[in-house]
């Protein structure tokens, strides 16, 4: 696999296997860790209901169905660069019976094709990873918020700055999926530099270490024969030494999923 950092996500890198086996890790329409559990604690302290929401990075849409069923608000524009995902998405929304308040969007990188003060919230799960330019999103995010509005999201940042480890360098090439990473520190700045205010950060290193070790666990045992039948043998080991890798660049701090929330002066 290929290296791919410091560059926009492309369209078609979460293919069907991969998308196969962050589901079997994650939860049904999940890519990212933690489930409908992980999205409450986001969200603890920060009341949504009856918000209008733009989520960025929407992918197969079960995290803007919950933030409708179980969190209350009153609509949601689920954005993605991935066509193919949003198909998935539209179909999962109306299943749902939720087409009136939830649609997706297919978007390029770079600034959104949405109004300045059109959002009570944006919301992201960890797919601002994805995208270079962190000053110019978060600018961009704040000129789509109305006065007071809050930017909501979980990301996946990293430990130190600089150039990366070689662990880093290798997790990388076994992910092959677009890595743009920032620090805490540097979020801070790139939100600060964009002028939000009452921003907090919680980091969960902590908490994905002892899942990712669980799930290292499940993928090296009970869960390989399902592997091998779904994906193949070495498309399963592929991701048997990825997840290796991944709890590696946990234990040392570097790959930290944190969460990130600002306001836009009232
Ligand atoms: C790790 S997935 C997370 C998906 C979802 N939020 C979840 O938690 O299941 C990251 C998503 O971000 C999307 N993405 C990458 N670059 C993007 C951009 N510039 N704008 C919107 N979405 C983007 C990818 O296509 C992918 O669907």
């Amino acid at each position: 696999m290929e290296v791919k950092i410091d560059q926009p996500s492309v369209v078609g890198e979460y293919d069907d296997a991969l998308q196969a086996l962050l589901q079997l890790l994650w939860g049904d329409g999940f890519l990212s860790p933690g489930g409908a559990e992980e999205i409450r604690r986001l969200l603890a302290g920060s009341d949504i209901r009856g918000c209008n929401v733009l989520d960025i990075g929407a992918a197969l849409g079960v995290v803007d169905q919950l933030l409708v069923e179980e969190h209350g608000a009153a609509s949601v524009v689920g954005v993605d660069v991935d066509p193919t995902m949003l198909r998935q998405m539209d179909e999962r929304i109306a299943r749902a019976g939720l087409a009136d308040r939830v649609t997706s969007l297919c978007v390029m990188p770079g600034p959104l094709p949405v109004a300045d003060d059109a959002f009570d919230v944006v919301f992201s799960k960890d797919s601002i990873v994805q995208i270079p330019d962190k000053r110019g999103l978060f600018t961009d995010i704040h000129r789509i918020l109305r006065p007071g509005g809050r930017l909501i999201a979980s990301d996946w940042l990293r430990g130190g700055t600089g150039e990366y480890s070689p662990q880093m360098m290798e997790y990388f090439r076994l992910e092959g999926i677009a890595y743009n990473m920032a620090s805490i520190e540097e979020s801070v700045e790139a939100l600060q530099a964009a002028g939000f205010v009452n921003i907090q950060v919680e980091d969960r290193n902590g908490w994905y270490l002892k899942l990712a070790r669980r799930e290292l666990e499940s993928l090296e045992g009970p869960m390989y024969p399902l592997l091998v039948e779904r994906l193949g043998a070495d498309k399963a080991g592929h991701f048997v030494t990825n997840w290796r890798q991944l709890v590696m660049v946990v234990e040392r701090g570097e790959l930290r999923p944190a969460h990130l929330k600002a306001s836009k002066r009232s």
